[in-house]
Order: C-alpha cells, then structure tokens, then sequence
C-alpha cells in the first residue's frame, strides 16, 4: 500500500504521525511512505533520516494526498485538507468527529474511510491511542502547576516540594485515571503533599497500591472537594465521563473559598474542563484568573512535548498501521474488534454511533461495510 505522513498544519502542532523507525517497518514489509518535505522538523526528526529508511519525500501537501491511500495523520484535517481528500482514500488520526459538525459534514462528503484514534478500544474498554496522550498531559501538570505557582507567574509564590522546616504545597487530583496517576506520582516524586480523589473506590483501592507515603486517597463528593481544594496549592482537574461534558466541579462559591493564588490545572478542558470559568487557553497564553485561582486550560498539553509525544503516539499506533497497509481496512477491521471500534465514517456514513447521535444523522454499524 502506499502510506501518506502529511506535515501537520493546524495551529501550534509539531508532532508527526510516524518516526523514521515506523516508516522502516512499512518500507521492509513492502509498502511505499510518502513523507511531506519538513514533516518531522517540530519532532526533532530531518528529511535525511527518513529518507535513509526507504521514504519518498514530495515538497507538497497534495502531493502527499495525490499518491497516497493510507494518510497517516496526528490532528483532524484543517479546512483546506478537506478537498485534498477523496473516495479510496483511508484516514487513520484523531478526530473528534462529536465536537466538529462541519468536520464530520466535510468528511462525509468526501467519501473516505475515517478511522479515530480516540474510538480505537479494547474488549475491557482501554482506550490504546488516546492513554499516552493521557499520560503525558498527567505528567505535564504538577510540572505546569509549579510553574504558575511561582509569584512572577501570578501564584501563590509555594514551592511545590518545601524544604526542611518548610512544609510542601498541598496539591489535589481529582480524578483518578490515566491523567489522574500519572500526575499523581509525578506531584509525589517532587515532594508535594498530595490528595487523590475519585468516585470510584475501586480505582482507589488499585492507587493504594502503588502510592508513596505522601500520598492519600478520598472518596470524592461534593463536600469533601470542597473541603479538600480550600487548602490547596494546585488542584489538577482529571475527570473523565466518557462521552459527557466534564461535571463542573469548582463552582464559582468553590473558587472563592479557595486561597487567592493557587493554581488550577485543568487537563479535562478538552471535555468542558471543571472550573465553572474554564475555557480553552493555547501555550501561547496558557492561564487566566478567575475568583483569584490562576486557570492553565491548555486544550493540547502533549503538543508542548512533540519529541515525547511524537514517540508515544506512534509507539502505540504502529502495530494497527502495519494491520491497515498489510490487510487494507476492511480485512484489517474484520480481524480485529478494538480497530474496528474506531471507524467513525465509511464512504460518506457515520458509523460510529456517538458521532451520528451527536447531530441527529443516521448510524450505520460498519458491518455493512465489510
Ligand atoms: N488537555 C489535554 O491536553 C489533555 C490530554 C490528554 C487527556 N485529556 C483529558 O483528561 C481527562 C481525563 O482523561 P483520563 O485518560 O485520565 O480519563 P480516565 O477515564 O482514565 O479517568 C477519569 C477518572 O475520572 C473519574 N471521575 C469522573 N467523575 C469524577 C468526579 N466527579 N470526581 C472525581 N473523579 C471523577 C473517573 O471515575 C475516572 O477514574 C479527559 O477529559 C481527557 O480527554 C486532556
């Protein structure tokens, strides 16, 4: 098959979909990589090393989608992607088909396959292509919190580790998933006085587990956050409904009770976030004060680590790339549930039964299609 690695050109994205490594893989088992001029720079990665593993590099974006079955993207395609893409045409990257109807309009017209990232699941219901995004968000947020903590940044002027004689920033997690551990241990490791909250107990009971001794659980409801963020440093929002708005956890009396300076990062602002303030802020001008607490509600934090982000992405989409080119996408998707878990849109029909139910369109199982 021929496999198509477009240079990403939405605002601020520097990831790229595949590494020199993963295009060998493709090249050795007999396919063909076409890789847009420029398309690994952000990642830290030259034409050169792709070229030295078998790529074919073209100047141009229709140049990648004019040869190209199998695009192999990172970000939903941008508007003026949309009349680059065509019948025949398999899109595997992150959609978010349910929060963009002109996208998924846009798509449906032009007739391709498109397969999500984030709908990729398993049986037990893992989410493999959406987790290291989620790991690498958790991981960012004590570090990002610390940042804004620090008085020229506007916080309240903590450290978040203390120093003998000097006791550590108290910093709360709510939510205890993927994003939740992983700020979790990283918020422990520098020495802050951590508090995990969730509303399941079993996912608790799993953290006990592993956590260090700075580290206790609480049972989350409406009066023990309350409690808990009223002597809080950082409060790191990592709550996740699958599906829903994320529940608006700080009110407005909340945030006021809350000391004057302290942080809130809101790694769930990709679903609404849980401030009743929180709106999707950029790197560029990541936090804003509301009711005294610094908001940081960067939408894409992964993006600010492309290197890192770039490799876990494509460590974990590899092995269903591989799938797609070797079997194509409808023997690809009949072996293999969790890929199957994934197609949003088979040929101008939405086949995913969230996005459909998201604007009212018909959903087609995409069994129909295979
Ligand atoms: N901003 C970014 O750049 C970025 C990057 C990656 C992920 N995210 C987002 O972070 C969020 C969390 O993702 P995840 O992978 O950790 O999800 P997850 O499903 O692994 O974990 C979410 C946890 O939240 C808990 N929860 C739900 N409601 C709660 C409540 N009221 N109080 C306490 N806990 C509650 C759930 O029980 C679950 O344990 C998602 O919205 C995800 O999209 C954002």
């Amino acid at each position: 098959m021929i496999v198509g690695v477009p240079k990403e050109i939405k605002t601020e994205e520097y990831r790229v979909s595949m590494t020199p490594a993963g295009v060998k893989e493709l090249v050795k088992r007999g396919h063909r990589v076409i890789v847009q001029e420029g398309a690994g720079a952000g990642a830290g990665f030259k034409d050169e090393d792709y070229k030295g593993v078998g790529a074919e590099i073209v100047k141009t974006l229709e140049e990648v989608y004019d040869k190209a079955e199998l695009i192999v993207k990172v970000k939903e395609p941008q508007p003026e992607e949309y009349k680059l893409l065509h019948e025949g045409h398999i899109l595997f990257t992150y959609l978010h088909l349910a929060a963009d109807e002109n996208l998924t309009r846009a798509l449906m017209e032009r007739k391709i396959v498109g397969i999500a990232y984030e709908t990729v699941e398993t049986d037990d219901g893992y989410l493999p292509l959406l987790a290291p995004m989620s790991e690498i968000a958790g991981k960012m947020a004590p570090q990002e919190g610390a940042k804004y903590l620090e008085k020229p940044q506007g916080g309240l002027g903590v450290l978040l580790g203390g120093v003998p004689g000097v006791p550590p920033a108290k910093v709360v997690v709510i939510g205890a998933g993927t994003v939740g551990m992983s700020a979790t241990m990283v918020a422990a490791g520098m020495g802050a006085d951590v508090t995990l909250m969730d509303i399941n107990v079993e996912r608790l009971r799993r953290a006990e587990e592993i956590i260090p001794a700075n580290v206790k659980t609480l049972f989350s409801t409406d009066y023990t956050i309350r409690e808990a963020v009223k002597n809080a440093d950082l409060v790191i929002g990592a709550v996740l409904i699958t599906g829903a708005k994320a529940p608006k956890i700080l009110t407005r009396d909340i945030l006021r009770e809350m000391k004057e300076g302290a942080v809130l990062v809101d790694v769930s602002i990709d679903q609404g976030g849980i401030s009743e303030f929180s709106r999707p802020t950029t790197h560029k001008d990541p936090v804003f004060v509301a009711e005294g607490v610094v908001h940081y509600c960067v939408a894409n934090m992964p993006g600010a680590v492309p290197r890192t982000s770039t490799f876990a992405l494509t460590n974990s989409t590899l092995k269903y790339v591989i799938k797609l080119a070797d079997m194509g996408w409808k023997d690809a998707v009949r072996s293999d549930k969790s890929l199957a878990r994934g197609v949003n849109l088979v040929k101008g029909f939405i086949t995913h039964k969230a996005v459909a139910e998201a604007f009212g369109l018909d959903y087609h199982p995409v069994e129909e299609f295979i």
